[in-house]
């Protein structure tokens, strides 16, 4: 194909984002293995007898799981998406319309940690410069879009990642990594390194979204009563 639309020139087209380049690492074939069928096995049976092609994006979902396994990259090669096209009964331009449009989907390849940083207003009045910071230090990058020199790290510019109470969070591959700072942030990339997976969730002392320090609403247990007869902070429950 060629022209504005081919495969060859598609990219992430997000506003404010600059549109990821096509690559020219594409490989010749991509087939399904037995644990990817398995799975899409699964997926299409949730989808009435002609509506396969409703499974489209949990389809790009096992390619970028299979490449993962198999190259340690997470990413869809235009020959997969034409495989998954096939698969659908699809317009192979309507697979790419779908992987083009969510930045989710990487269309080239990324490094075996894939760094995600939100820089959306809350994000990025909690600090998320240093966040960008720390990743370029840490992992050797200059720049959103590039991939380290070992391969191990891609940082890629992205939107809310709606997680703001936590904010400022970096995305690693699947995983969320809350209430970050310049320091915590290269620790976290240096553990990567050594081939360690950190904790996901609040790198600072914290329950998920509760307030730092603890609760400080709803203390009291259903139906409990305060030492004066009164009752709790909720209503007893008949
Ligand atoms: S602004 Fe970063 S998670 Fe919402």
């Amino acid at each position: 194909m060629s022209g504005q639309f081919s495969a060859e020139n598609i990219g992430h087209g997000t506003p404010g984002h600059a549109p990821r380049p096509a690559t020219d690492q594409q490989p010749s074939h991509f087939a399904f293995d037995e644990t990817s069928e398995a799975e899409i096995a699964t997926i299409l049976a949730r989808y009435p007898e002609g509506r396969q092609s409703s499974g489209v994006i949990p389809l790009l979902y096992v390619v970028h799981n299979q490449m993962k396994r198999d190259t340690g990259s997470a990413w869809l090669p235009r020959v997969a998406m034409d495989t998954v096209a096939k698969r659908l009964s699809m317009p192979p331009i309507r697979v790419y319309e779908v992987a083009t449009f969510y930045l989710m989907f990487n269309t080239k390849p990324v490094g075996r940690h894939h760094l995600q940083v939100c820089t959306t207003t809350p994000c990025w009045l909690r600090g998320s410069d240093d966040i960008v910071a720390a990743c370029k230090a840490e992992a050797g990058l200059r720049a959103f879009e590039e991939t380290s020199a070992d391969g191990l790290f891609t940082m890629t510019e992205v939107e809310c990642l709606g997680a703001c109470a936590n904010a400022p969070i970096l995305q690693v591959n699947e995983d969320y990594y809350e209430d970050l700072d310049f320091e915590r942030t290269r620790s976290l990339i240096a553990a990567l390194r050594r081939g360690e997976t950190p904790e996901r969730g609040p790198t600072i002392d914290r329950y998920n979204s509760a307030p730092v320090g603890g609760r400080t609403t709803l203390l009291e247990e259903v139906g409990t009563r305060h030492a004066d007869g009164q009752p709790g902070t909720l209503p007893d429950v008949v």
